[in-house]
């Protein structure tokens, strides 16, 4: 190690003069006897408790690869998204090249926020504390009385910490610290296939229509995101209500439709979705669903892909960016805290559909899964409520069950991976063996600093 890296901070490459963090900061616990993913059991410590929330700042987000935006935000250089990454607040932006840069939204000089808007065009990023100012490729390009600073101050060393790597699959954005990442594309492996049943029904792509929606939940961000990898199971019961609101005669969908056959993919990096398969299953905006073209959608996608992942389906990219393929919304569960997550929801269109069609789909997002929808209300009732008893010294002791399905999990030689009855436990299953595999592991930053 030489005398510079030693100045350095072990997480980022960036100045650090003399500081060394000791290592009792951060002793990591060993989460062996907390998930039990073969057998169907999770200890409920996992939604509450602090330390290991910390260690899943470190160890699952910090390594992963996070969705950050749809490339739809930026159309010119200096279009610019604030958002987070785990805890870690990011800028995400177009440099005068047209590259999509990613940077930690944090003044180099004291550590305010550089950027404090939600979205928005600039040329720079002016802190609001001292005024440092940053470009649009993160480096330092003004400081108020620089010349009261020492002569061994530059201003190179002293730039926005950069996101190392941002790639970007079908119009989503994403980026992760992890100094050596695997490819995006191999990080989605088969999740890629039902991706698509979203995002590529045709040459052009998606694009955002109607903004960002953001509110907190009082509840764990785990709780969403394994709900949209592996549970078709609460529909019939929790949306009850909102079925019948939805169905022509008002007393809901037949049995023979809501006890539908379809499948659900688990996925050992930890991704997961479900599908059911019957053709009455389609709860799309009449518009949206009067436009499409299946006999086009067929061919480019396949049978096995409209008829599965792209009816009423659900799904998680791991570890917490989830979408509804039918409703266009795509949403991140942003952590804040053990008991708290902050959804962020957006609705994607086909950027082929005549405008009359995008504001269908759009509405049709908002009624059932935007922050007051039918559905969402009633997902998000049944999140809070999991999480308001979960301190409760007994009851945090009493373990969770994810047994459905338990050893259903096939090579079904239709859909890529291996699936499971819809109704099943399975990719929570694997949701919960990714998260223990990630929580085992010692991070780049861990490893560095051995
Ligand atoms: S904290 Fe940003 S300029 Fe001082
Ligand atoms: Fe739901």
């Amino acid at each position: 190690m030489t005398a510079t890296d030693a100045c350095r901070s072990l997480a980022t490459g960036a100045p650090s003069g003399s500081l060394q963090r000791p290592a009792e900061l951060f002793r990591p616990v060993d989460v062996s006897g907390l998930v039990d993913a073969e057998g169907g059991y999770v200890d409920r410590a996992i939604f509450t408790d602090g330390t290991l929330y910390q260690q899943e700042l470190r160890r699952l987000f910090a390594p992963s690869w996070l969705f950050l935006a749809h490339a739809d935000q930026f159309h010119k250089p200096g279009d610019f998204f604030t958002t987070y990454m785990g805890e870690d607040p990011v800028i995400v932006t177009m440099n005068k090249k047209r590259e999509i840069k990613a940077f930690l939204n944090n003044c180099r000089h004291r550590g305010a926020r550089v950027c404090r808007a939600d979205f928005g065009q600039t040329r720079n990023f002016t802190c609001t504390y001292h005024g440092w100012s940053y470009d649009l490729d993160g480096q330092l390009v003004s400081a108020p009385n620089q010349a009261a600073y020492p002569e061994s101050f530059s201003m190179a060393d002293w730039g926005l910490v950069e996101v190392p790597h941002i790639a970007t699959y079908q119009g989503l954005i994403f980026g992760t610290w992890n100094p050596e990442p695997v490819p995006l594309v191999e990080a989605l492996g088969d999740m890629a296939w039902y991706m698509d049943a979203m995002l590529d029904h045709d040459e052009e792509g998606t694009e955002v229509i109607g903004g960002v929606h953001k509110w907190v939940l009082e509840g764990n961000w785990k709780l969403s995101a394994e709900q949209f990898a592996t549970d078709w199971y609460h529909v019939n019961m929790s949306h009850a209500s909102a079925l019948m609101v939805m169905s022509p005669t008002g007393k809901g969908p037949k049995d023979e439709i809501v006890h539908r056959s379809g499948r659900q993919f688990a996925n050992e990096l930890g991704h997961g979705a479900g599908f059911p398969v019957h053709p009455k299953n389609r709860f799309d905006a009449r518009t949206v669903h009067q436009h499409v073209d299946y006999a086009a959608l067929r061919e480019r996608l396949g049978e096995a892909r409209v008829e599965g992942p792209l009816t009423n389906g659900h799904a998680t990219v791991f570890p917490n960016f989830s979408y509804l393929p039918v409703n266009g919304s795509i949403r991140i569960w942003h952590p804040k805290g053990p008991d708290k997550m902050e959804v962020w929801a957006w609705t994607i269109v086909d950027k082929s559909w005549p405008d009359e069609v995008k504001e269908a789909q759009r509405l049709y997002n908002l009624r059932t899964f935007g922050p007051s929808g039918i559905f969402e209300q009633d997902d998000g009732e049944n999140w809070s409520e999991v999480q308001a008893i979960s301190h409760g010294f007994i009851t945090n002791g009493v373990p969770l069950n994810y047994q459905m399905g338990l050893g259903s999990e096939e090579h079904d030689g239709t859909y890529p991976g291996k699936t499971s009855e819809l109704y099943s436990d399975a990719a929570g299953r694997a949701f919960y063996a990714r998260w223990r595999e990630l929580m085992n592991t010692p991070a780049w930053h861990e490893e560095n600093s051995k």
